[in-house]
């Protein structure tokens, strides 16, 4: 059973140690354009923005494909040709965080009559493509793009998932108290046993105190479980040989007579 338990604990963890999962986050203070095809009529001009990573080396292009890991923004209204979100765009991940990747933000007129926008490149009134190099962090950095027809300000960070912590956010740590382990995670994502549990993953019991080491062991905390040949509340006392009546032992099963007997179990009387 212990060794099923262990088995299935190190898939566990295991399973959770490959994955690893944060959110860039992305917020739009401004974009102006004057580009004449952002809004025919002003009133019902609509626009979204795009946003997302790439993860490649290159020396980043214009033309970096939106293709994975794309945040949207709703249809926001402008107001005097700028336009800004409110909430931030997110862009979810699940590999480990490399630190540098380009990121393009693609703003689009959304025609209200059109479902698809970004199926015809000609809705595209904006894109940007940038190369950071970004640590995990609460922190907002600034940012500022100006094109020929076009002004973005904005700022982003990245920040892990709950549960995830460290610089890629691939450690994982969720406080849990069944048989897998008992412990709660501190802020930078550090098992902390609760009381009576020890192990790398708190799963191992902290026998009674006094509990001998070497004699005797515990399946709960508290407990002190002797192994065979071993007794006592500490079980610290050997176990003598079956039948022995007149003698001790320092060993288990010895059966070594006290002063005057003798025999195999010292249950006759000497009388030297
Ligand atoms: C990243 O950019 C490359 C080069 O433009 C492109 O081929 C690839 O599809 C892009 N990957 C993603 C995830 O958008
Ligand atoms: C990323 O984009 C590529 C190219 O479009 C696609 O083949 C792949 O399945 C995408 N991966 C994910 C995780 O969405
Ligand atoms: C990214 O920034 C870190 C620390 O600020 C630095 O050590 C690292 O060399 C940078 N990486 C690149 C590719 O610029
Ligand atoms: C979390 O625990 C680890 C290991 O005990 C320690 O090194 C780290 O400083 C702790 N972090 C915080 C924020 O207390």
């Amino acid at each position: 059973m212990a060794q099923f338990l262990s088995t299935c604990f190190l898939l566990l963890i295991s399973a959770q140690l490959v994955k690893s999962s944060g959110v860039f986050e992305l917020k739009v203070h401004s974009f102006t354009t004057i580009s004449s095809s952002v809004c025919k009529q002003s009133r019902d001009c609509q626009v979204f923005f795009r946003v997302c990573l790439n993860y490649t080396q290159d020396v980043i292009s214009y033309r970096l494909a939106c293709s994975n890991g794309t945040g949207l923004t709703g249809t926001l209204n402008t107001e005097q040709n700028s336009i800004s979100t409110s909430a931030p765009i997110t862009v979810p991940f699940n590999l480990k965080w490399l630190g540098t990747v380009a990121v393009i933000i693609e703003a689009w007129n959304a025609e209200p009559s059109n479902d698809h926008p970004t199926e015809n490149l000609n809705n595209m009134i904006g894109h940007f493509a940038t190369k950071i190099n970004l640590t995990i962090g609460q922190k907002w950095s600034q940012d500022v793009h100006l094109g020929e027809q076009s002004e973005l300000r904005f700022s982003y960070r990245v920040v892990c998932d709950k549960f995830y912590y460290g610089d890629d956010c691939s450690d994982f740590c969720r406080s849990r108290d069944d048989p897998f382990g008992h412990f709660t995670c501190n802020d930078t994502g550090s098992r902390i046993c609760l009381p009576e549990w020890k192990g790398e993953y708190c799963a191992e019991p902290i026998c009674l105190s006094g509990c001998s080491e070497e004699h005797g062991f515990c399946e709960a905390p508290g407990q002190c479980k002797c192994f065979t040949g071993w007794q006592g509340s500490r079980c610290d006392e050997c176990v003598p040989y079956p039948g022995c009546l007149h003698g001790t032992c320092k060993l288990p099963w010895q059966c070594s007579c006290k002063k005057g007997w003798g025999g195999l179990l010292c249950n006759k009387e000497s009388n030297v």
